[in-house]
């Protein structure tokens, strides 16, 4: 990634979905203090998922309230037209929806779906800016990574439908993690895995185990009045400690 890297070693991500929309800088207060780097941003159109976030201007304000990693999950039907508007407003890193880009019946990319793929890879390149990839939990995510694992940053596996917080964790998901995980290993790719959708105390262990290293939480921070204590027992289930040293945890 020619810009910001994404920060390593364990990491949790709160994601800004379930904050207060009406005070979002001191809910991103509450998460820094906590020890968080990366803040998940849920982009939705109201298209690809039944649910409409926000856009652009608002990551612009976020990125004026923070210095944090504004890892930026794109749910839209069309991403292809809004890479650039994302970047200017201060991005780190955009994840595109396999699904949006283009999937054959069975889950694996179309051609078209890899020409897609690679002129946003090419495009966020030239802007500084890193690529993830992210899979619904009916995409199959092989067929993808065979052909495009070595130009990403992140792969991003759904573990609920995306559209809404707050949803149980799909367990069925974590043999696809574990795959993504050695196969980065495997070839030498760059990619870090990251597991989004019911992440808690009870289930970020099985995602720390099957090599995800950055786990997204929406409802299990915001949720709680005591930001700190959640984002510090969230690291402690996933990997046994609490605190954040040096690059994270647990690399
Ligand atoms: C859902 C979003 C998630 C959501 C996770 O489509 O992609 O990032 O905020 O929320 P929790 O952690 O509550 O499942
Ligand atoms: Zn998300």
């Amino acid at each position: 990634m020619a810009g910001r890297d994404l920060p390593s070693g364990m990491q949790i991500a709160p994601s800004l979905l379930s904050a207060n929309f009406g005070c979002l800088a001191e809910e991103i207060r509450t998460v820094e203090v906590g020890g968080a780097r990366i803040l998940h941003l849920d982009v939705m159109d109201g298209h690809f998922v039944p649910n409409i976030t926000f856009g652009p201007p608002l990551v612009r304000s976020i990125r004026q309230a923070t210095d944090l990693f504004l890892d930026t999950h794109l749910m839209i039907s069309h991403p292809l037209g809004f890479l650039e508007p994302f970047v200017r407003s201060g991005a780190d890193l955009l994840t595109l929806h396999a699904e949006a880009l283009g999937c054959e019946d069975g889950g694996g990319p179309s051609e078209a779906g890899i020409g897609r793929f690679n002129e946003a890879a090419a495009s966020l390149r030239a802007m500084g800016c890193g690529i993830g990839l992210s899979f619904r939990p009916a995409t199959h995510p092989n067929g993808w990574l065979q052909r495009v694992g070595e130009q990403l940053d992140l792969v991003l596996m759904m573990t609920v439908e995306p559209g809404f917080g707050g949803q149980a964790f799909m367990g069925a998901m974590l043999p696809r993690i574990q795959v993504a995980s050695q196969l980065a290993k495997e070839r030498g790719w760059g990619y870090q895995v990251e597991v989004d959708g019911g992440v808690s105390v009870e289930t970020a262990r099985a995602c720390f185990n099957a090599g995800a290293r950055i786990l997204v939480a929406g409802s299990a921070v915001f949720d709680c009045e005591d930001r700190i204590a959640a984002l510090g027992n969230l690291r402690k289930a996933a990997c046994g400690r609490a605190c954040v040293t040096n690059g994270g945890l647990g690399a």
